[in-house]
């Protein structure tokens, strides 16, 4: 029996339970956390605003160390240290053989079955697949990434959601080059990622936004030149602040329609837009017809920071290496299973960095 938190059914609190999990069948690895952060999306699949089956271990940015594995696994071994993918991809479907493996087709697959009990025989649905608010989850294989010497298994868990969806977001989808402007709307794990990547890239100025000005301290603490508290002017001020021409670049890290709107207003004739956050499907975001011609500007979305994780971790691992990046100042909460309510709590009101439960 290992514990975990559970949500019962969307809308109710956590609770921590007992739960069974299996030995790992073929092609599954078992793995002991040592970490596991919260993502706004656990907020958002707990809250409903995201869909889930449930009851669900939520959970979807860990790391920890290999303690079984099933028949026929060879990328991994008991022992070793690991980053959880959540989102893994299959390597023959119609995108992953396009190149573009965060858009897998089959990614999303592990987190429809169940994968663990309760004492009375309740099946459990793995969150993301992977589970991470437990002592110990099973895994496909592919789920499982192995991590470079050198960076700490507490930190590394930070690696497998909000920093390569921070990071590739600036480098692998916007592609920002030294020099050029940005401005990073939502301050969380994820916006703070954005930051660091940003100012790997050497780029400049870098404006954070955020609507809780004790974010301020912490945004310049992750290479934010400026700040700027989100009013219904904030795209006004970065214009004013990039010599009145916009920012080369914006990353949206909130998920609500008024920010991608915002963040969109504040970029340059030209500019590019890079959606992170996740939002509900009934919030909506509007552009006039002439405006969208005028301006000229690119709008995406990216997704888990468009990464190929195996490539992308040992990057971010040799900046870590390096002192580039720096995963402790991420973490400014480090707390237990039980105390996943009030990190929930601490995010909704738009306290702090990221959440990090340490499994002792
Ligand atoms: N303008 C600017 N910032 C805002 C606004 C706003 N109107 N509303 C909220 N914020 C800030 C919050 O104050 C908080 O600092 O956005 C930040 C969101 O941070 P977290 O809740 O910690 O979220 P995070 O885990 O970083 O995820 C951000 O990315 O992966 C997605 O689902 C995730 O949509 C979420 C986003
Ligand atoms: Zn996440
Ligand atoms: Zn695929």
């Amino acid at each position: 029996m290992v514990r975990a938190a559970l949500l019962t059914a969307v809308g109710s609190p956590l609770e921590l339970v007992e739960i069974e999990l299996p030995e790992p069948g073929p092609g599954q690895v078992r793995v002991k956390l040592a970490a596991a952060g919260i993502c706004h999306s656990d907020l958002s699949l707990a809250t409903g605003v995201l869909r889930t089956p449930a009851p669900v271990v939520l959970g979807h940015e860990g790391a920890g160390t290999v303690t079984a594995v099933g028949e026929g696994v060879s990328s991994v071994r008991p022992g070793d240290a690991v980053v959880l993918n959540w989102a893994p991809a299959c390597g023959t479907c119609h995108l992953c053989s396009l190149g573009e493996p965060w858009l897998c087709e089959n990614s999303g697959a592990a987190s429809t079955h169940t994968y663990a009990a309760l004492a009375d025989g309740t099946g459990l649905y793995p969150g993301l697949g992977v589970a991470a608010f437990a002592e110990e989850t099973v895994v496909a294989e592919r789920a499982v990434l192995p991590l470079p010497h050198g960076v700490p298994l507490d930190g590394a868990a930070l690696l497998g959601c909000a920093v390569l969806t921070g990071y590739g977001a600036v480098h692998n989808a916007a592609r920002v080059r030294a020099g050029e402007s940005v401005v990073v709307l939502g301050l969380g794990g994820v916006g703070l990622a954005v930051l660091q990547a940003a100012r790997i890239a050497g780029a400049g100025p870098v404006i954070a936004v955020d609507v809780t000005p004790e974010k301020e301290e912490l945004a310049r603490r992750h290479g934010a030149t400026e700040f700027v508290l989100s009013d219904d002017r904030t795209a006004r001020t970065v214009r004013t602040l990039t010599g009145g021409h916009g920012a080369d670049h914006a990353f949206e890290c909130v998920g609500r329609g008024v920010t991608i709107r915002a963040a969109w207003s504040s970029t340059r004739r030209g500019g590019r837009t890079t959606v992170v956050g996740i939002g509900r499907k009934d919030d909506l975001v509007s552009f006039s017809a002439l405006e969208v011609f005028h301006f000229a500007r690119t709008l995406s979305a990216c997704v888990y920071g468009n990464s190929d994780p195996a490539k992308d971790i040992p990057v971010l691992a040799e900046h870590v290496r390096a002192g580039r990046l720096d995963l402790d100042a991420l973490i400014t909460d480090r707390i237990t299973l039980d105390e996943i309510p009030a990190a929930f709590d601490r995010m909704a009101a738009g306290q702090g960095g990221r959440s990090l439960v340490v499994f002792p």
